[in-house]
């Protein structure tokens, strides 16, 4: 309760500086309950715009939408008992959707894991972590959670273009993003990640390793300028679901700031830099961006119209990290 109050302050306190001339009055949400989106082969962008214009289409009066926001679940640490115990406690959240900010199993699993969140019935949006990817590759694990997408309606996989919108003047967009070797010391730290063990496409040395992560981060980021752009024209506020904290000031561990050796697989400066451009290109919109990664729960506030939400989680522990209103 605590969490959902001050979440709702900060909203309101940018809300203050909008005009609400500005707003467009046609936005209207797909609603409460609906699923998510299929998107055929048209392209990134038009997709996008298809979405706006079926959002527009289904105008009625809305009542607030209830996102149960998740992060780091890592399933793959816990007993499928464990697991139906959680879901069925989203499920009965009241919740109208969930968002999954990454990390949910591994690549091996993640299939199995993300039926059993379908299971809820409830809209599902998410993103990838790095840990998805473990003990297999992007290709196949991203081919496994697109037939997952396909199976199962409710699950959607942000990242080739969707919008979503959420309640009436709320957008939802993502994308799985990575840490990309540029923030605290940079290519210089002797840090490496299980990534680099676990992950085939990662098994990279020296300057080939973070020439992957920069161009990893760097496609996260210009994914999100351009749909960005496409969600701004329609909502108030844009969501921004990705794993990696972009700032980092944002990315912290056991009550301090990252160290400047882990900094560099922790932070997604390539994503933080088009963030601040995006809202300082929009100072009347606002954007909240929700991620995980470093599994230490902080807010920060970015810009004036730019707030970061990094969610707590345990491992063995799964948990919803806020109900966020919309
Ligand atoms: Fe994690
Ligand atoms: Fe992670």
């Amino acid at each position: 309760m605590g969490r959902k109050v001050q979440f709702v302050q900060q909203i309101s306190r940018v809300v203050v500086s909008c005009d609400p001339k500005k707003w467009n009055p046609t936005w209207i949400g797909v609603g409460a309950g609906t699923g998510g989106v299929a998107w055929g082969n048209r392209s990134e962008l038009s997709r996008a715009a298809h979405v706006i214009g079926q959002a527009l289409i289904s105008k009625s009066s809305m009542s607030k939408y209830l996102l149960a926001w998740c992060s780091d679940l890592h399933f793959d640490f816990i007993q499928p008992h464990q697991r139906q115990r959680f879901l069925q406690s989203v499920a009965m959240s009241g919740a109208n959707g969930i968002v999954i900010t990454g990390d949910i199993s591994t690549s091996r699993r993640i299939a199995d894991n993300l039926g059993s969140i379908a299971g809820t019935g409830l809209p599902t949006y998410f993103v990838t972590g790095n840990h998805d990817y473990y003990a297999g590759n992007f290709a196949t694990t991203d081919a496994t959670t697109a037939s997952v997408c396909r199976q199962f309606p409710n699950m959607t996989r942000l990242g080739r273009g969707e919008i979503i919108p959420l309640g009436e003047r709320t957008a939802l967009i993502g994308h799985s993003g990575w840490g990309d070797g540029r923030a605290g010391m940079g290519p210089m730290t002797p840090v490496r990640m299980n990534d680099s063990l676990l992950i085939a496409d990662l098994r990279l040395d020296g300057a080939a390793l973070f020439e992957k992560l920069a161009e990893l981060g760097m496609a996260s980021a210009r994914y999100i300028e351009r749909v960005a752009l496409i969600a701004v024209q329609n909502a108030d506020q844009v969501v921004v679901a990705t794993h990696v904290p972009p700032f980092p000031e944002a990315s912290r561990h056991e009550g301090v700031p990252g160290e400047p050796s882990h900094l560099p697989h922790f932070t997604n400066v390539a994503m933080g830099e088009s963030l601040r451009k995006i809202a300082r290109d929009w100072p009347r919109k606002k954007f909240l961006v929700i991620c995980g990664h470093t599994h230490e729960r902080f807010t920060w506030q970015a810009d004036e119209n730019l707030v970061v939400k990094v969610a707590g989680a345990r491992y063995g522990d799964p948990a919803v990290e806020e109900i966020l209103e919309f």
